[in-house]
């Protein structure tokens, strides 16, 4: 029997995180130099098993705990295909996307089980359905997901994203470039969107403002991007880390990046994902891309990535 191979890019959030949880539009867009991958294949004459040496797992699909994302996504393409039982296999799960850094791997890594065992099993899932799949499993694990994340990665495109609607294609005016930059602090994204609810709960009038303002950045940066100006959402993206800083959302190390970005030459800065660390992104001028980046590390960045919005 044949191996099936699936892949997915990772994401970062241009606009809108945390406000995007609370119905405000958000924009996002796949960044395919780092990827998810899954290779599946048969096990005839034994059980099944997960091998993810990225994580340290290598084991017997039933000894992994059920509530595992890498289980849970196993047993919703089960669900979804309505099977009782599954035929033995072998899954290997790579990625280069780092985790829990803001840039998407775990709905990545749903989304190529989803992808691979559906192949496998001769039933392969709609792209509506691998996203509705990677989306249960985040729920499991981040409680209150807008979608954002499995909705840029399963469709691999930029995205204009309000929760509960069909995302809309973001498409750009002119491409651009962005500089990723890692704080390396890993953060679980389950546990800032807790906080911010709990916040929340406690002064929605507050939180609610500072959510219209990001919205009302988002749509802007929209227009700006669809209309061949994306230079110009550099101001934007300062103001709306400034309104993350106020949500309380960002950290020591994210601000010093994003003004060491702004000090080399960023058009503008920001953190990006649910914050607390992970990533900032800075957009640049095309050229001076690698000296923002050499920058961001010198300013303590553990990896940075360039990548070409289009
Ligand atoms: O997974 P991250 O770190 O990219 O964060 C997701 C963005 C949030 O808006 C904070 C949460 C969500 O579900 O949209």
């Amino acid at each position: 029997m044949p191996a099936f191979s699936a892949s997915a890019p990772g994401k970062i959030i241009l606009f809108g995180e945390h406000a995007v949880v609370y119905g405000r539009p958000a924009l996002a867009v796949p960044v395919t130099q780092v990827q998810a991958k899954a290779i599946i294949l048969a096990n005839p004459s034994g059980s099944s098993s997960i091998e993810a040496p990225d994580i340290a797992i290598n084991s017997p699909l039933d000894q992994l705990p059920t509530d595992h994302p890498l289980a849970q996504a196993v047993s919703a393409v089960q669900t979804e295909l309505g099977l009782k039982r599954l035929p033995a296999f072998r899954l290997k799960i790579t990625s280069t996307i780092p985790v829990a850094s803001g840039l998407g791997s775990g709905a990545a890594v749903s989304v190529v089980i989803a992808r691979a065992l559906s192949a496998f099993l001769g039933r392969p899932l709609t792209e509506e359905q691998v996203n509705a799949i990677a989306y249960r499993v985040e729920q499991t694990h981040h409680g209150t997901p807008s979608g954002i994340d499995n909705t840029v990665i399963t469709y691999a495109q930029p995205v204009w994203y309000v929760r509960g609607s069909p995302f809309e294609r973001l498409n750009p005016g002119l491409p651009f470039t962005i500089v990723i930059a890692d704080t390396g602090i890993k953060v679980f994204t389950g546990m800032v969107v807790g906080d911010m609810r709990r916040r929340w709960t406690e002064a929605p009038g507050t939180y609610e403002d500072l959510f219209d303002r990001i919205g009302a950045i988002s749509r802007e940066a929209r227009q700006l991007i669809e209309n061949g100006r994306p230079e110009e959402i550099g101001a934007l993206m300062v103001n709306n880390h400034e309104l993350l800083r106020q949500l309380d959302v960002s950290c020591h190390e994210l601000d010093m990046l994003v003004t060491s970005a702004l000090n080399a030459g960023a058009i503008g800065a920001k953190m990006c994902g649910a914050g607390r660390g992970g990533n900032m992104i800075a957009l640049v001028h095309e050229d001076n891309a690698p000296t923002v980046a050499a920058a961001l590390s010198a300013a303590g960045a553990v990896r940075t990535i360039i990548t070409r919005v289009k």
